[in-house]
């Protein structure tokens, strides 16, 4: 901890000053009433009821780790990013694992996508990855994401959440279908957060130091492999956790044993002149996956995870990530969703957190930095400085801007336009979603079918939802979209005034 002194064994209050007795308040007489004068007991409490902050909007609950990130294959062609330099070299980072839609204190067994963060402190500065475990995202324009969180989280009504209300919003967007083939598949709860995947999600650019640019997308897999629970596995392994955190308990305690989980690095690139019409999909849409055959994977890191967090509120509740905090090499692309992203996070994380929210400990650049940038609330660094503003006659320590990273840091490609508001190139929302359910085996197909008809068939999912998601399951698969039709059949529709909370 910076500049403090926290060590004494002696109790003192904040001030320093010592504390008589943490037993018993200050009181006069032994029956009479308490004292406002006993700071101790005020200072006691006022910490107290403000100990907890906003939780994140979304992604409350999660885990964190430290350990470090190595370069394995050489991509210096591809990104001039100073981390991925050598072959060997390794960066520290702070990774964060979470689920998204429920509560800071909600079970981690829970069918939900997860975030997948990792930051990595280089030497150009932090670059914040800010991934799902899902490849793809439900909606591809970033204005869209308020309402998607809003259908997904509980009902402000019951305060349950109810698969009629998801159904309902994302009829109105069927590119989500591809999605549910993930969410309500065996990857809808992975097993725990040592045994996940990582994916971008959003597409990139890398950015070479010669100025060349490909589009990108990272995946990020899991050296042990990727391993789920089923739905009677989840509500076991849910019910036997004490707080309901498992996947929590394991990935401490794999760190502790010496048992670090790791994982392997992948880019995919595309150049950044690929013409969507040629593809069948547009490259900045989140919904649609990169077939690997004709974009392979090029494994360029690992990342292990082999150093506990000392301290939750520090480590894991303060971190903020940010797509839009990057470094030379990496950029962001024009992919609406992202574009969205950038603008999002540190505007939460300003409230969330507060404005200093950089400052903190696992916040802050490990390499030398600076700027102007002044005071505010809890602003702890202390600046021996007359001039506090650029440029000066004054000389103050050699200040300068860094123009050497202008072509490198953000993408040369030009931007022209009319203003519009309208859809991305679409091309086919459903083949890849088609391909996903045709690839999957008896077993699975059975288990993802079940968790369909689970909101289907919830009792307030009205005929008008069903009937549009028959017509998008059947454009996916012309097989599943009829069995999902019959085994509704029997099943009432409901009506969203239905009384009551309806199953989870
Ligand atoms: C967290 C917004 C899409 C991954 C958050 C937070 C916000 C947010 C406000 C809370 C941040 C904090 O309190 O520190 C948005 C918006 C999106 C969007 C507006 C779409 C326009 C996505 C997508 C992904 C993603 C597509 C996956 C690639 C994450 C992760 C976290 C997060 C992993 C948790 C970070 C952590 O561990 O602290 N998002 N998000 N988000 N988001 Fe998004």
């Amino acid at each position: 901890m910076p500049n403090v002194n926290f060590n004494t064994k002696e109790l003192t209050t904040n001030t320093g000053a010592p504390v008589i007795s943490n037993e018993f308040s200050l009181r006069a007489g032994n029956r009479g009433p308490v004292l406002l004068e006993d700071y101790h007991l005020l200072e006691k409490l006022g910490q107290f009821n403000r100990e907890k902050i906003p939780e994140r909007v979304v992604h409350a609950r999660g885990m964190g780790a430290k350990g470090f990130f190595e370069v394995t294959k050489d991509i210096t062609d591809l990104s001039a990013a100073a981390f991925l330099k050598d072959v060997g070299k390794k960066c520290p980072v702070t990774a964060r694992l979470s689920t998204v839609v429920h509560e800071r204190g909600s079970p981690e067994s829970l069918r939900d996508v997860r975030g997948f963060s990792v930051k990595f402190y280089t030497e150009e500065g932090n670059w914040d990855f800010v991934g799902n475990d899902i490849p793809v995202f439900f909606i591809r324009d970033g204005i869209q994401f308020v309402d998607l969180v809003h259908a997904l989280r509980p009902n402000p009504k019951t305060n349950v959440q109810e698969g009629w209300r998801i159904l309902d919003f994302l009829s109105h967007h069927p590119e989500s279908v591809h999605i549910l083939t993930w969410l309500l598949d065996d990857n809808g709860i992975p097993a725990n957060w040592a045994n996940m995947e990582g994916y971008g999600v959003n597409t990139f650019k890398l950015i070479s130091a010669q100025g060349k640019e490909n589009l990108c997308k990272f995946h990020v897999m899991p050296k042990e492999g990727a391993k789920f629970l089923t739905n009677e596995e989840a509500q076991t392994v849910g019910e036997l956790n004490m707080r309901h955190s498992h996947a929590t308990h394991d990935l401490y305690n794999r760190i502790l044993e010496g048992n670090p989980p790791e994982w392997t690095w992948y880019v995919q690139t595309m150049p950044v002149d690929t013409d969507p019409a040629d593809i069948g999909f547009d490259p900045l849409d989140d919904t649609k996956l990169w077939p690997e055959e004709q974009f392979p994977l090029k494994e360029f890191g690992r990342m292990v995870l082999d150093e506990n967090i000392q301290n939750y509120y520090a480590d894991v509740e303060s971190i903020a990530f940010d797509p839009g905090v990057t470094v030379p090499g990496i950029a962001v692309s024009n992919d609406p969703v992202l574009q969205t992203r950038v603008l999002a996070y540190a505007d939460t994380q300003r409230y969330r957190l507060g404005v200093n929210y950089q400052l903190l400990p696992v916040n802050m650049p490990k390499c030398p930095f600076h700027n102007n940038h002044m005071d505010g609330a809890m602003n702890y660094t202390i600046r021996d400085e007359e001039v506090n503003y650029w440029p000066s006659n004054v000389e103050k320590s050699g200040e300068t801007q860094q123009p050497k990273y202008k072509d490198t840091f953000y993408s040369s490609e030009p931007i022209s336009g009319q203003r519009v508001k309208e859809d991305l190139f679409v091309g086919d929302d459903y083949i890849q979603a088609g391909e996903r359910i045709r690839s999957m085996d008896e077993g699975r197909k059975e288990r993802f079918t079940t968790n369909v008809m689970g909101w289907m068939t919830d009792p307030k999912t009205t005929q008008d939802i069903r009937e549009k998601w028959f017509a998008i399951w059947s454009k996916a698969d012309a097989d599943f979209g009829a069995m999902v039709k019959e085994k509704c059949s029997g099943e009432k529709a409901g009506h969203p005034a239905m009384a009551g909370a309806t199953k989870a």
